[in-house]
């Protein structure tokens, strides 16, 4: 462990220089016009996991974007620590709200970032994290102080779903078998106060399309006696919430889980501004379902969002027009016990009935998955609990993520193994957002932090 570390203190330059090399290739997997960068960043991944000494290091195709594999097997005998991340990013736009090019990363200290932070999309989410993972391992391999066996797979298609990586998973059962799966791609709470994503919500996307009559029209001809499907929309959307914000689809909270006041007063322990939350925000008031706080509002209780909408004339000035058709775009986030497709069921059946007979409704489901929990009295929570606090000498918090993670409900389902979200990022790293960045800081507490989890993991399982 020793010359592990000293290993890592001694390569800071090497590991930041990786990064860049990553974040360089714009491997947007949204976007078909990236598909070739999205092969470079599976090559790039490659290359970085055979430089740190994994073998059986083989980019799998899917019928979507290919998966990365490698592995170091030291003894059979030896727990096996699967490592999974993305390499693939969101788009970048707005592009002209970046401070610098998304894919040209350079490193900007801020004051949050004393010691610096790498601006570039996927910098945070997930290039910057995954790669933690490789440069530990590689440290740990290149000292010969790796302690169990190491597997890796990284994909591509997480921003999109993770589309194949169910089929891949269920297709590759023994070469996946492990005993924890270890990921850093969520947040701690600062970085003076370390933590580890328990909880991560569902996910249940949908898209709608409101159409009304056959064609545009003039909407001085027709506007009063056809409906008009955005008007519609808008109208339908505004009923989903009531007063109290609580979601009206019928049947949406009946599986729910309700946590007690005592695991809320729990929850709500976490150290949280309200007034820097705001700030933070530009926000003069905090807004969501009554009788919650923030904190629990994003950790334990199901949303429903608005995305995106569209439909008829958005070009400059004016045209009267009274559309064919309105769009939107609505994610669901779930809390445990919600199953995505009876949710997105229910939507379908609920959102359909706000509609006049004047306008025809379809609803599109998209991609969604179940939450997923880690218990804290596992061994894998208090391994990577306790080398959170050797690191950073602080006291580690449980912590429930809003965001989500579809793939780790699955993988405990497929590869029945528990997965610890052992996270580096910050809430203001603006993940998916312009000016994505990573704190070096961050980045190279995470490379520490990684051979203690190895350690204690294998103590503690043995
Ligand atoms: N890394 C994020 C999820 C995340 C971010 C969890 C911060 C906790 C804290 C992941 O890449 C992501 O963006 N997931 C998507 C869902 C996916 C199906 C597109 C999300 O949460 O919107
Ligand atoms: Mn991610
Ligand atoms: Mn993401």
């Amino acid at each position: 462990m020793k010359n592990t570390q000293t290993y890592i203190q001694e390569h800071h330059d090497d590991f930041l220089e990786d990064m860049k090399m990553l974040l360089r290739i714009p491997s947007v997997s949204a976007d078909p016009h990236f598909k070739k960068d999205v092969v470079d960043a599976a090559k790039a991944t490659a290359q970085l996991l055979k430089g740190a000494g994994l073998r059986k290091v083989k980019i799998h195709k899917t019928k979507g974007h290919p998966i990365v594999y490698g592995e170091r097997i030291i003894d059979k005998k030896q727990p096996t620590v699967l490592i999974y991340g993305h390499y693939d990013v969101q788009p970048a736009d707005p592009v002209e709200l970046w401070d610098t090019p998304p894919f040209e990363p350079v490193v900007k200290t801020t004051k949050k970032h004393p010691m610096g932070a790498v601006y570039a999309r996927g910098a945070a989410d997930d290039k910057g994290q995954f790669l933690m993972h490789v440069e530990a391992v590689k440290a740990m391999i290149a000292t010969n102080e790796l302690p169990c066996n190491v597997k890796f797979m990284i994909e591509g298609e997480e921003e999109v779903g993770s589309i194949h990586l169910g089929d891949f998973c269920k297709a590759n059962k023994k070469m996946l078998a492990c005993d924890v799966i270890l990921i850093s791609d969520t947040s701690i709470i600062s970085n003076k106060t370390p933590s580890i994503t328990v909880g991560l919500r569902g996910l249940s996307y949908v898209e709608v399309e409101v159409t009304g009559p056959n064609r545009d029209l003039h909407s001085g001809v027709y506007g009063g006696a056809v409906a008009n499907p955005i008007n519609i929309l808008a109208k339908m959307i505004a009923q989903l919430h009531d007063e109290d914000n609580h979601i009206t689809i019928p049947g949406f909270y009946d599986d729910v889980k309700v946590f007690s006041q005592k695991e809320r007063d729990e929850l709500n322990k976490a150290p949280f501004s309200e007034a820097k939350y705001k700030r933070d925000l530009g926000i003069r008031e905090v807004y969501g379902e009554k009788g919650y706080t923030t904190i629990e509002r994003t950790g334990i209780r199901p949303t429903l969002d608005v995305n995106g909408i569209w439909g008829g004339y958005i070009g400059e000035g004016a045209k009267t027009v009274l559309p064919s058709k309105a769009y939107a775009k609505i994610s669901m986030r779930l809390i445990p016990n919600q199953d995505p497709k009876k949710i997105t069921r229910l939507f379908a059946k609920y959102f359909k009935s706000l509609a006049p007979k004047a306008v025809k409704v379809k609803v599109t489901p998209h991609h969604g998955g179940s939450a997923s929990v880690t218990p804290i009295d596992s061994i894998e929570y208090l391994a990577a609990a306790k080398a959170l606090q050797t690191t950073f000498k602080k006291d580690v918090i449980p912590q429930m993520s809003g965001g989500s993670i579809p793939i780790v409900a699955l993988f405990s389902k497929v590869l029945k193994v528990n997965t610890v979200l052992m996270g580096f990022g910050l809430d203001s790293d603006a993940i998916h957002s312009p000016n994505e960045h990573y704190g070096l800081f961050n980045f190279y507490k995470g490379i520490e932090t990684i051979p203690y989890f190895f350690a204690n993991y294998v103590e503690m399982k043995n």
